[in-house]
């Protein structure tokens, strides 16, 4: 009998909070692939915006940024839930990256074309290297369309809410449900209608509702699709 191999480049889509970074990682490390979460990117930029106090609605700035960042993403070096270290300028920001002010502005600057046209194309070099699970909101339908496996995870507003909620009460943060799912529907909204590489399943996406399965049961489905 022959053994065929799992797809080389999986993309792994999704709206916020449903799930993609959590089945992602659980996925890349079954496979002995690379993990690659490319939100991790746009929140870099507008943690670095937002640090230097520069103007969010400066579209030319904030694409100069993207051309110019040196964002660094490594494994993981401690274990408190982390999916990668994320530096700047040799400093950890790992965490930073999932501060309140950031989630209430990443939106706004990854919608800007010179932004995206910047970190697609990053994302692109490394994911045509293949072996890889990448995570995002664009990676079937423009960052690798070639992909061999198109996964779109969905969740309602009110389950992602909920998740998100008990993830930052469990980091020993405050969380508020209603604030949260207000802001979730907010990222929804811009993320699914901005004009460049709208948040949308590809055409030959596998969509899973993830609604009522945890991490878990979602991982084992798509590993079956690998097979
Ligand atoms: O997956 P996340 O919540 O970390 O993503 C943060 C933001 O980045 C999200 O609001 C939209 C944007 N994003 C994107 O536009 N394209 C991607 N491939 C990944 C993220």
């Amino acid at each position: 009998m022959t053994k065929t191999s799992p797809p080389s480049i999986i993309a792994l889509d999704g709206p916020a909070a449903s799930g993609k970074s959590t089945v992602g990682l659980k996925v890349a490390n079954a496979l002995g692939y690379l993990f690659f979460d490319t939100g991790i990117m746009y929140r870099a930029i507008t943690w670095i915006a937002l640090q230097h106090d520069m103007d969010l609605n400066d579209g030319a700035a904030m694409t100069k940024l993207a051309q110019e960042a040196l964002i660094d993403i490594r494994p993981p070096s401690t274990s408190d839930g982390r999916t990668c270290d994320v530096l700047i300028a040799e400093k950890d920001v790992t965490w930073d990256m999932r501060s309140g002010d950031v989630d209430a502005n990443v939106s706004v600057v990854s919608a800007y074309a010179g932004v995206r046209q910047a970190l697609s194309a990053q994302q692109r070099r490394i994911g045509l290297r293949g072996k890889v699970v990448m995570v995002g909101r664009d990676i079937g339908t423009v960052v690798l369309p070639e992909a061999n496996l198109k996964i779109y995870l969905d969740a309602s507003a009110e389950e992602r809410a909920r998740r998100r909620s008990d993830e930052l009460i469990a980091r020993g943060e405050q969380a508020d449900y209603d604030t949260i799912l207000k802001k979730i529907i907010e990222r929804d909204r811009i993320d699914s209608t901005r004009a460049v590489a709208p948040l949308r399943p590809a055409d030959d996406a596998i969509i899973i509702n993830t609604d009522d399965l945890d991490a878990e049961q979602v991982s084992s489905r798509v590993l079956e699709l690998c097979k």
